[in-house]
Formats: C-alpha cells, structure tokens, sequence
C-alpha cells in the first residue's frame, strides 16, 4: 500500500467512525460515488458478519461478493467497509481486491481502482459504481 493510499483510508477511516455514529459497533461509509457505470441496480442488502460465508468481512482486506457488489472490510479493527459493483469497467471481469496494495484489481488486464472505485489505472476508463455501507451491531448494509 502507497503512503498516500494509506494517509487516504485512514482520513476515511476518521470520518467514517466520527461520522454520524452514536451506538457502539457503528458505521458508515457514504463518499460521493464516482460519476460512470451505473452498476447493479436495486442494490440494498444486509450481510450479516456472524455468518460463516462473511468471516472474510472481519479481516483486513477480506472481501465477498453479493448480488455484482464486492464488499470489503478496509479495516477490522476501525470497522470501515467499501462496496463497488464488482463488474470491471473495461470488458466486464470480476475484480479482486488487492489487499496489500489497498485497491481494487481486474485480473484480465490489470486495470485497478481505488477504494471508492475510480480508475486508478487502465486499460478501463470508467469508474466502478460505490455503494454505501452502514454497520449496526454485526449486520452490514449495503445500499445505493
Ligand atoms: S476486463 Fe478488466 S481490465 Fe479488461
């Protein structure tokens, strides 16, 4: 992960955890989702991170996928997720998210996007559709 990367997740971080949290076990993620792909449609969804197909959600970097989202916990520990359409931009692969660089990775021909899904670098040009999250107790809920 780049230091800039880093700092950027962190200020994420920050915000997510100050951010309208007033319960225990709470947050949010709501940055502004970058313009392009429409995505999924419909998108509202609840993972519940008690559940044997989400323990990837409670490590670092662990990621799944639901309904053409791929959710991921950028951090356990501050409990900040982010959700992309998981449909690379470019010719429609599933992305991947590559945990020790901090971004999202296209295996077909390597275009990667940040964590709020703009295009980092191509050969895609369009940015991944973001989804919110909100955390309430164990329950995850992305939405559009
Ligand atoms: S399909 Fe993702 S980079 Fe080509």
């Amino acid at each position: 992960m780049e230091r800039n990367e880093f700092l950027r997740l962190l200020g994420t971080a920050g915000i997510a955890v100050c951010a309208g949290c007033s319960l225990e076990s709470c947050s949010s993620s709501s940055d502004p989702a970058p313009s392009g792909n429409p995505g999924p449609s419909g998108i509202d969804f609840t993972l519940d991170l008690t559940a044997p197909a989400n323990t990837a959600l409670n490590s670092d970097g662990g990621f799944v996928y639901n309904s053409g989202v791929i959710v991921v916990c950028l951090s356990a520990s501050l409990k900040v997720y982010t959700a992309v359409s998981q449909a690379c931009t470019h010719q429609g692969t599933t992305i991947g998210f590559d945990a020790a660089n901090g971004n999202f990775l296209c295996p077909a021909h390597g275009s990667r996007f940040s964590t709020n899904g703009a295009v980092v670098n191509g050969p895609a040009a369009t940015s991944l559709r973001k989804f919110n999250t909100s955390l309430t107790g164990t329950n995850l809920r992305v939405f559009a």
